[in-house]
């Protein structure tokens, strides 16, 4: 149940905002017509809460619009011009109720509960869908709560720190803050900090002048500038060398960059979007994170639930995923209400990741368009855990039963195979190094963020392969 609250006394707002969230309603806040109308033409409300004199207007005459986009939605009008006229213009607008200021706040809010009770049961889904236009999908309670934190930092620039377990989403939450907020004309610019050798940080961020070090043939603008007006995108930031967190720190609390090897000052103006999906506590604790930029990154959190905290959005994201998969020109499937019931009990370890993953193997590998729990419990066995071992078997003879076994789409073979044959490989590298990917790299003869990323795509955590 939503209310959107007009009202540019920030004190009021503040307290009948307290008032009805206790009551479990949410409540999105504005200041200004202008706002209300675009928050009204993005978004549906069970209830429109108003004050009359408002920052650009008359909250009261401007009411017609509203109303006719809106008819059902209930207005509950407060004013501080406690005169007859404006109780008139209140009823006249069609208004459910009026409050001269001061009210009694019980009052309100049990108004606020009976307009919106009457209209409760009749309120779909729209009314509790995440905001126009975000690409995220699901509608469980625990991700309302992460929609609402969004809309909160929509109209600000406050420093946004997005955690949560690998896969939960937390890079699309970041584009979404950039795309519906203030700064979507800017550009976005996503850099992940865990990727980049730590030599070369500093350079990507801040940029170098030409001749600053050996093979900087050419001036290069950082990150930091690329997003100017923008959003920067900060992503891994768990993972960034301790130097460059300093630098970074210096920047984030100045304002101002200075490119490798230059002189200048340049003021920088974006929006940070910080993500992680390391536990920063132990990190700082260990002094691995500095405490300080942990504190300027985490102005506002916004943490990202496990997929199996959240079963009730598996139907939907799968589906959503299905969609996806045929968008690509794979076939198009359904899924059976059985299959739907076995893939929300999976432990998905890799979150969404993992989900979507799985939804694409499965569109390409089902026989049949309509996909029943049958179909999908021998591909859960690779999904999950340890395969079925091939007793006594040649990699050849095993080649063999997995391509009769998998029956492709022509120029899905190779990745498919690739894919089928790195996870047991990575897995029983990982295992004998107790899960420590740098030691399974070197081991491997392989990079350790080439590593890390196919465990990324193949949703293979190593924490869970640790003896
Ligand atoms: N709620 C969602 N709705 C639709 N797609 C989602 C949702 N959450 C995640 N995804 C999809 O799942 C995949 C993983 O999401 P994303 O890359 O944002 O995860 P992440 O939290 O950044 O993971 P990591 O920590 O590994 O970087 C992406 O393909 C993304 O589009
Ligand atoms: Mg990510």
């Amino acid at each position: 149940m939503s209310v959107l609250l007009v009202e540019d006394d920030a004190s009021i707002a503040l307290v009948i905002t307290a008032a009805l969230e206790a009551e479990g309603f949410k409540v999105t806040c504005c200041d200004s017509i202008a706002e209300r109308d675009r928050l009204l033409a993005a978004n549906r409300y069970s209830a429109l809460v108003t004050d009359v004199m408002l920052t650009d207007g008359d909250g009261l005459e401007t009411l017609g619009a509203v109303r006719q986009a809106a008819p059902d939605m209930p207005i509950i009008v407060l004013s501080a011009q406690n005169t007859l006229d404006t109780a008139v213009r209140a009823s006249d607008t069609g208004a459910f109720e009026y409050f001269p200021k001061p009210f009694d706040l019980d009052e309100l809010v049990g108004t606020v509960r009976a307009a919106v009770g009457n209209a409760a049961a009749r309120e779909d889904d729209a009314a509790e869908a995440p905001p126009a236009g975000l690409p995220l999908v699901g509608r469980s309670a625990p991700m309302q709560a992460v929609y609402r934190m969004i809309t909160r930092v929509l109209r600000n620039d406050l420093t946004v720190l997005v955690l949560g377990e690998s896969g939960t989403g937390k890079e699309l939450v970041a584009e979404a803050i950039h795309q519906l907020g203030q700064r979507k004309a800017g550009p976005f610019v996503a850099v992940n900090t865990a990727a980049i050798p730590a030599e070369l940080i500093e350079s990507e961020l801040f940029g170098h002048e030409k001749g600053a070090f050996t093979g900087a043939v050419a001036r290069h603008q950082g990150k930091f500038e690329q997003a100017q007006g923008g959003t920067l995108f900060l992503d891994e930031i768990g993972d960034m060398p301790i130097d460059a967190q300093t630098r970074l720190l210096r920047a984030l609390q100045s304002g101002q960059i200075r490119r490798v090897g230059g002189r200048e000052e340049i003021a920088v103006d974006v929006r940070i979007v910080a993500a992680t999906n390391r536990d920063l506590a132990p990190l700082i604790a260990a002094g691995a994170f500095r405490e300080d930029l942990y504190y300027r990154l985490n102005v506002v959190p916004i943490t990202l639930p496990p997929l199996r905290e959240r079963p009730d959005d598996v139907p939907a994201l799968a589906r959503h995923f299905l969609q996806l998969a045929a968008a690509e020109g794979l076939p198009r499937r359904q899924l059976s209400d059985e299959a739907v019931t076995l893939l929300s009990n999976q432990p998905w370890r890799g979150n969404v990741r993992e989900l979507r993953n799985f939804i694409f193997r499965l569109a390409l590998f089902a026989r049949e368009d309509r996909i029943g729990a049958a179909a999908i419990e021998p591909l859960l066995g690779t999904a999950l855990d340890d395969p079925a071992p091939v007793e006594g078997g040649t990699l050849e003879s095993a080649v063999g039963s997995w391509l009769r076994d998998h029956p492709l789409a022509p120029g899905a073979v190779y990745d498919a195979a690739l894919a089928a044959f790195e996870r047991p490989l990575f897995e029983a590298v990982l295992r004998q190094t107790g899960g420590n990917q740098l030691r399974a790299a070197q081991h491997l003869g392989i990079n350790r963020n080439t590593l890390r990323k196919r465990l990324t795509e193949l949703a293979i955590d190593p924490l869970l392969l640790q003896r």
